[in-house]
């Protein structure tokens, strides 16, 4: 959660499921250096993440908002060796940072980073999907159109994410005042959480993180 200092259970989720090698640091100092600092997920969230890519046997991901790249290169790591992101940011001063890191790290032959307008690059990857999991993390207003996609490019038995799926507090109260205007998006993402607890289509759930983490297998 941005800006928000931990309470005692995530402080302790944080101590036993935080742990980060340097590369993560050096995302993270990086964000914390240009404002940006919070938006990006959480070491615990990322494992989560991986741990859903393992469970999964994911190997080809599509995810909408890189930012700095932080929870690509997370992602990377639990994958197979044959196995590829595709990761997809509008903003250039972003793509750029996160370029820079997924080159220096281990996992750049697994990372395709795409700059530019997402359903313009979701267009164009459809061609290669099916896909085992889809993550988004983006503009929260944006969440509906990517599902859309999501919806016809994920393979049956695919997991498809979406963080920030409490947007802040507003799908079920007022919300945080802070955030902006722009992310305030509550018909949006209420009706992404309840597309995806269609149990007609998916297995699903919210995962309680601060921020909400909906996540859903196609059946
Ligand atoms: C914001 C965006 C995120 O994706 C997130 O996880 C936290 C905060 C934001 O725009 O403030
Ligand atoms: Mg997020």
């Amino acid at each position: 959660m941005r800006n928000q200092a931990p309470d005692a259970r995530q402080a302790y989720i944080n101590e036993i499921f935080g742990s980060e090698t340097p590369i993560f640091q050096q995302v993270r100092e990086s964000l914390a250096e240009d404002g940006k600092e919070g938006i990006n997920v959480s070491s615990s969230e990322a494992k989560i993440l991986q741990t859903l890519i393992a469970l999964g046997n994911i190997k080809t991901v599509v995810e909408v908002g890189t930012l700095y790249g932080y929870s690509a290169l997370w992602m990377a790591e639990a994958l197979p060796e044959d196995g590829h992101i595709y990761s997809l940011e509008l903003n250039e001063v972003n793509a750029k940072k996160a370029e820079g890191f997924f080159t220096a790290s281990e996992q750049k032959n697994k990372i395709t980073l795409m700059q530019g307008e997402a359903n313009s690059s979701l267009e164009a990857l459809s061609d290669k999907g099916p896909f085992d999991m889809i993550f988004i993390d983006a503009n929260k207003g944006g969440y509906g159109e990517y599902l859309n996609w999501a919806e016809i490019n994920i393979r049956s038995g695919g997991l498809i994410v979406g963080d920030n799926s409490f947007l802040f507090g507003h799908v079920y109260g007022q919300g945080r005042e802070d955030v902006s205007v722009a992310a305030k998006a509550p018909e949006v993402m209420r009706d992404f959480n309840k597309r995806l607890a269609d149990s007609s289509k998916y297995y699903s759930a919210i995962l309680p993180t601060n921020e909400g983490m909906t996540i859903a297998v196609k059946k």
